[in-house]
Formats: C-alpha cells, structure tokens, sequence
C-alpha cells in the first residue's frame, strides 16, 4: 500500500520528540504528509529534530498540567486542530525497594499522568470532529515487568492500562488509541541503562526507526497493541496463563544480571545496610 499522503494535512504531535523513539516518529508521520510539531524539555533538541521534518517546535514539559495545556494551546495556533498525539517523553528510574520518593513521583508524573492530562485535554475537540489518535508510547515492561525498575516497571503498566481504558471508552466516539510496547531500542535511554538493562536488552534491541515502522503498521492495520518485538505477545500470554512458572522466569532473569540487585549474603551477616540500590538502571 502506498502510505505517501496517508497523513496529509494531519497535525501530529510528538512528546519527547527530541530524539530517540519520538524523533523516529516524527519522521515516519512528517516524510507521509503530516505537520508535525515537536514537543521536549531539551529545547535544541525539540527545534532540531522539528527542523529536521520541517516541523514546528514546541519545548517544554509534557508532563505537567500547565506544560500539556500550553503544548496543546500552542500546537493548534501554530499548526491547527491535532489530529494524532503521542504521548512519547518518558523517564526510566532504577531501584529496589528504597528507591526514593522523588523517583517515583517523576516516573508517575511522566509516564502516566501526562498521557491522563493530555487526553483529558483532548477528547472534547476529538469528540466533536468524530476521530482523533492518541498513540502511548509505553514498553514491553509494561506488560512484562522488568527486573530492578520497580517505579518503570509499574508506571508502564499503569500507562497500559490507561491506554486500554481509553480505547474501551472512546472507541466508539471515533478515538483510536495505540499503545506501542517495545523492548530494548537503541536510544540514549538504553545507554544510559548501564550494564544490567544492556545485558537485559541490548541483543535484542532495535531501532527507534523499527519502531516508528511497527506503529506505522498498527495504524493500517487498526490494531491497538504494537509489538515491534513480536516475541513479547507469546510472553505476555505465558505470563497471563502460568504467572508463577512466569514469575520464576522473571527471578532467574533478575539473578542472571550483572548488577547486584539482591543482597549476595544473608541478612544477619550485614546488619547495617544491605546493599538494596541497584546502582544501574536496566531501563
Ligand atoms: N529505549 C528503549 O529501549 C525503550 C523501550 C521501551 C519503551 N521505551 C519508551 O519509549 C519512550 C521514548 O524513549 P526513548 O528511548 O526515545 O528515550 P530517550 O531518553 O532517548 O528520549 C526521551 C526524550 O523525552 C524527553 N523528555 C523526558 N521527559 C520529558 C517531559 N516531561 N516532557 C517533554 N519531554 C520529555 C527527553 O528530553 C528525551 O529527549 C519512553 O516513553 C520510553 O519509556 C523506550
């Protein structure tokens, strides 16, 4: 099927569009006809990355009330009415259970309650126009967990689980939502996930480009879940229809990961402070 102009004349916004994931997106909807505006707290990378599309730019925090409403306010008066938004900026903050209040507050703040902010502020004008595309960028520990993560592990899945409801609610008032769940991508997040989440990810890992591509296909097929790792569906009914042989899987991945993330000797033997903080995050 040629997709050339299959978003001609639509307007689509990018969170986190900088780079990464989000810059690949902004190229695959732009290079088919789209306006696309580029949202990213890193200003240079939001203009670079919208000049690289001839996009516009609009920097700042997609997280925040404020920051979504401005994004949204400013996306309309610079490109039009938003057709697609993808609620891609996310954060990844490693930890075992003393993993400090501020990380999991970020973590809820921007992988969950952007997606809840930006929709809320988008469904009366999607309602009335009869269709919009709301595009959660979520991951494949969303649905699988992930080992030494704990607030990505389950911001993740509460991002899915928002997606789902989205879908099951305005489906019929003309809103298509795609919640895309990849594994490992090569991007600056998995660099930075150190030698655990590289070890958990790395020989798998695809391109942020792949990613766009899979979403690309979900949106002609219709299909909400995007797996750009295929090899996650059969895990995800695996972990669905056994979850404790899943959650033995789980432990022997977490024990096999070149970070310490449990304490090697017996708590008796080191009373003072067991080393609970994985120092690296594996995503
Ligand atoms: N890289 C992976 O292996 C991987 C795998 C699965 C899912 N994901 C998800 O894909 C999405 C994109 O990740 P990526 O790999 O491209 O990461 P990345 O870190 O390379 O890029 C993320 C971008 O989001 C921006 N950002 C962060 N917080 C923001 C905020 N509050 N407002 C606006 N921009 C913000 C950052 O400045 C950055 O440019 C994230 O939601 C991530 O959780 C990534």
């Amino acid at each position: 099927m040629d997709t050339a102009s299959l978003f001609e004349n639509q307007v689509v916004v990018v969170t986190g569009g900088g780079r990464g994931i989000g810059a690949a997106y902004a190229r695959m909807f732009a290079a088919r006809g789209a306006r696309v505006v580029v949202n990213d707290l890193n200003g240079d990378a939001a203009r670079e990355s919208a000049a690289a599309v001839g996009g516009v730019a609009v920097p700042g925090d997609a997280s925040t009330e404020a920051g979504v409403e401005h994004l949204i306010r400013a996306a309309r008066e610079l490109a039009g009415p938003i057709d697609i938004y993808c609620a891609n900026a996310g954060v990844a903050r490693a930890g075992l259970i003393d993993i400090p209040e501020k990380a999991w507050e970020l973590s809820w703040q921007v992988n969950v309650m952007a997606h809840v902010r930006a929709s809320r502020a988008l469904m009366p004008q999607w309602v009335l126009q009869g269709h919009g595309m709301f595009v959660s960028t979520v991951s494949a520990a969303g649905l699988l967990s992930i080992p030494g993560a704990a607030p990505y592990a389950v911001t993740k899945h509460a991002a899915f689980a928002y997606a789902e409801w989205l879908a099951m609610t305005y489906a019929d008032a003309g809103l298509r939502v795609h919640a895309v769940c990849p594994q490992g991508v090569r991007t600056q997040m998995l660099e930075e996930s150190g030698p655990a989440g590289k070890a958990l990810m790395e020989e798998s890992a695809i391109e942020a480009d792949d990613v766009a591509t899979a979403l690309l296909a979900a949106i002609l097929t219709g299909q909400f879940l995007v797996l750009p790792h295929p090899e996650v569906g059969a895990m995800y009914a695996g972990r669905a229809t056994d979850p404790d042989r899943w959650l033995k899987g789980m432990r022997r991945q977490g024990k096999s990961l070149p970070t310490q993330w449990i304490p090697k000797v017996a708590p008796q033997d080191h009373p003072a402070h067991p080393p609970l903080v994985a120092p690296n995050s594996p995503l």
